[in-house]
């Protein structure tokens, strides 16, 4: 992968998307700040400029329908889960694609899909945001850093070099079983009884989550009885 350092842009991901045609796959566009980072559901993804890791992967010809494309959420969260391990820090996977430690978020990512004739994934832009040197969030109660849990002060290019080694390492699996069962072993919250707000009846109720299905939805078992799948914006979690 060929890493590219920006100073300072609005997010990685719109660059990588500006610039699809002429990068090549396997660029890696990282910036020290973003001045306006894109997160899910059109948030702004805040982050203090020098502290954390922001940065986008461009992927192409992955030989990937449109609805195998969420491999690559599997993959990319199990990389990062994975890499974090590496620094000694266990983290889970919170349904879809937010990597908690100790109930609190670390790491969010975005992945952006270009789709070709006959819904083939053409270019895929993974847009990860990891906290690493970050101490203090002010605007959001519930986040941490890899610092935080570790105490230490780490190098954002040797932490982006070792991620994406770990990401890499990962790719040949993006079409495996043990890559999902990787996935569905981090789970958050699996097993454990807990809330959840369901968006489409507007209810709230105790559950337990069972697991992922192979096409990406999640199964809440209601503890009053009946069993829940649901995609993604569905469902939120009761915090
Ligand atoms: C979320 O949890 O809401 C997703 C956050 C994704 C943030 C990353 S930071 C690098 C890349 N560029 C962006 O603008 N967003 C993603």
């Amino acid at each position: 992968m060929i890493i590219h350092w920006l100073d300072s842009i609005d997010s990685t991901n719109s660059e990588a998307l500006r610039r699809l045609p002429e990068l090549p796959g396997g660029t890696v566009l990282a910036a020290y700040e973003q001045t306006a980072g894109r997160g899910q559901r059109g948030n702004t993804w805040f982050t203090q400029a020098g502290k954390n890791l922001t940065f986008s992967i461009v992927l192409k010809d992955l030989s990937l329908s449109a609805p195998e494309a969420i491999r690559l959420n599997y993959l990319t969260s199990v990389a990062v889960a994975a890499y974090l391990e590496s620094r000694g820090v266990k983290a889970d996977i919170k349904w879809p694609n937010d990597i908690y430690v100790n109930g609190r978020k670390i790491c969010g990512m975005l992945l952006e899909n270009t789709l070709g004739p006959g819904g083939r994934l053409l270019a895929s832009v993974v847009g990860i945001g990891i906290n690493i040197n970050q101490k203090e969030f002010s605007q959001l109660a519930n986040a941490t850093s890899l610092g935080l849990c570790t105490g230490r002060e780490y190098g954002l290019e040797e932490e982006l070099e070792a991620f994406l080694s770990v990401f890499e390492g990962l790719l040949p699996q993006l079409s495996s079983e043990e890559l999902f069962a990787a996935y569905s072993a981090r789970l958050f919250r699996k097993g454990v009884p807990a809330r959840y707000h369901d968006l489409l009846s507007d209810c709230e109720y105790q559950g337990v989550i069972e697991g992922v299905e192979p096409d990406g939805r999640l199964h809440i078992r209601n503890l009053d009885g009946g069993d829940y799948y649901y995609r993604f914006k569905e469902v939120s979690y009761i915090l």
